[in-house]
């Protein structure tokens, strides 16, 4: 059980649940195109035991019973992706008819159980013709996933809740093309570079794409870190500075401010794609809201082992099974910050959740985040909603199916769907509330 009740956290705020589509539709038939997942994932070296997403839940033909999960535990929302290449199979072109009716099922099954949905267009499944193309590298993403967007908002724009267009923009370009855990694999400065000004930049143009399609409540998902320095010592404070501009204020700044930190411009120069400079309007185009997912604190220490001297270190916090340090008080920060420093816009807490088998520990978890949020709410942060991380036990990109998110348990060898006690304390706070 839940310490918080539902009546803390405000009388209209949005509690749900999310996934991602190549961590749970498995379902590659009926003509989805393939992904840069399906084959980082079937090369050795980059995911434990090469487990691949090709069934992962097998959400795709299990959806109907998911949903009921949502529906039953309380939850008002239910945070999903599309995957680009179901729709879309060669990433730009012809549209794939049997990946429209999949998501018209999938959506107006939300809407029949009083679920909100909420959308991401791109949860890091990109289309391979298109990394064939240079991928986030290539500046012509920018139209590439601007037509995308199209196509979902005239499609199902007037049943979304909300729609974000990135999920995770720093996975998205520095840990896929410089720390090279997530695809494509890239571990190279200039393609990271390039990947982090055309994420942002792909965002804008997506945003354009969405209201040209009356497609209303728009935002994106930031991943954002508390970053501390491991000592007060000037490098370390250094190293804190530019460990944040690497994970949080690239991608804030750009937002809400429509520049990126000088400390990192004036380090990528001769890196960025040129005449960035221009493109800074669409990146930072108005939006409805933000979306933050929120998992750990960076600790940053002065080293040579890290990007410009900044190297991030592991503390002394409780851990979750995956090393990830258990830091409630980071969120309360970091949303406080958000407001303070960058927008007044609604905020959602769009992912937190940890990785565990032990799920008393999931509950604590929960509670003291969720408390977490309502510090922030007292200290002025607008937080409107929060998304448990995950729905469902699923395919962990690179952890494979050894790392446990779910608050339902799944049993890979025959897909039955177990609630553990986080759903069941979830369901305890929510129930007879929607
Ligand atoms: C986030 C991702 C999500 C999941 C969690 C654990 O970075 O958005 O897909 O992998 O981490």
């Amino acid at each position: 059980m839940f310490s918080i009740s539902r009546d803390e956290l405000g009388p209209n705020f949005t509690f749900g649940a999310a996934t991602a589509a190549y961590q749970i539709e498995g379902g590659q038939t009926d003509g989805r195109g393939t992904s840069i997942w399906d084959t980082f994932s079937s090369t050795p070296g980059n995911v434990k035991n090469l487990d691949t997403g090709a069934i992962a839940c097998d959400h795709y033909n299990r959806w109907p019973g998911d949903l009921d999960l949502i529906r039953d535990g309380g939850f008002d929302a239910y945070r999903f992706s599309f995957a680009w290449p179901r729709l879309i199979p060669e990433g730009t072109g012809v549209v794939n008819p049997k990946g429209l009716e999949f998501y018209d099922r999938l959506i107006d099954g939300m809407l029949e159980r009083g679920i909100k949905p909420y959308a991401t267009l791109y949860h890091w499944d990109l289309p391979s013709p298109l990394q064939d193309k240079g991928g986030w590298m290539n500046r012509d993403i920018a139209s590439w996933f601007a037509e995308y967007a199209a196509v979902v908002g005239h499609h199902f724009g007037d049943r979304l809740h909300a729609t974000a267009t990135i999920n995770e923009p720093w996975c998205v370009a520095f840990l896929s093309h410089f720390l090279g855990i997530h695809a494509p694999g890239y571990r190279d400065l200039r393609a990271a570079s390039r990947a982090m000004h055309h994420v942002l930049f792909a965002h804008g143009t997506a945003i354009d794409a969405l209201r040209a399609e009356s497609v209303k409540n728009l935002g994106i998902v930031l991943n954002l870190e508390k970053t501390e320095a491991a000592s007060d010592k000037p490098e370390d404070i250094e190293a804190q500075n530019l460990g944040d501009a690497l994970f949080n204020r690239w991608y804030l700044d750009g937002v809400f401010k429509g520049r990126y930190p000088e400390a990192l411009t004036s380090r990528l120069a001769e890196y960025l794609p040129e005449g960035f400079e221009k493109d800074m309007e669409v990146v930072s185009r108005p939006l409805d809201w933000l979306g933050i997912n929120y998992y750990t604190r960076g600790l940053y220490a002065a080293g040579p082992n890290g990007l410009f001297g900044a190297e991030r270190r592991s503390g002394d916090l409780e851990t979750s099974d995956l090393g990830w340090e258990i830091y409630p008080k980071g969120l309360e920060d970091l949303l406080v910050r958000v407001n303070r420093d960058y927008t007044k816009l609604p905020l959602y807490v769009t992912e937190t959740g940890m990785s565990e088998t032990n799920d008393e520990r999931r509950v604590k978890y929960y509670d003291d985040h969720l408390r977490a949020v309502a510090n922030a709410q007292g200290q002025g942060a607008d937080v409107r909603g929060f998304f448990a991380w995950s729905l469902l036990d699923n395919y962990e990109w690179s952890q494979g199916y050894t790392s446990r998110f779910g608050i339902v348990h799944v049993d890979y060898e025959t897909q039955v769907r177990t609630p553990k006690a986080s759903y069941r304390a979830f369901q305890g706070m929510l129930h007879n509330t929607r």
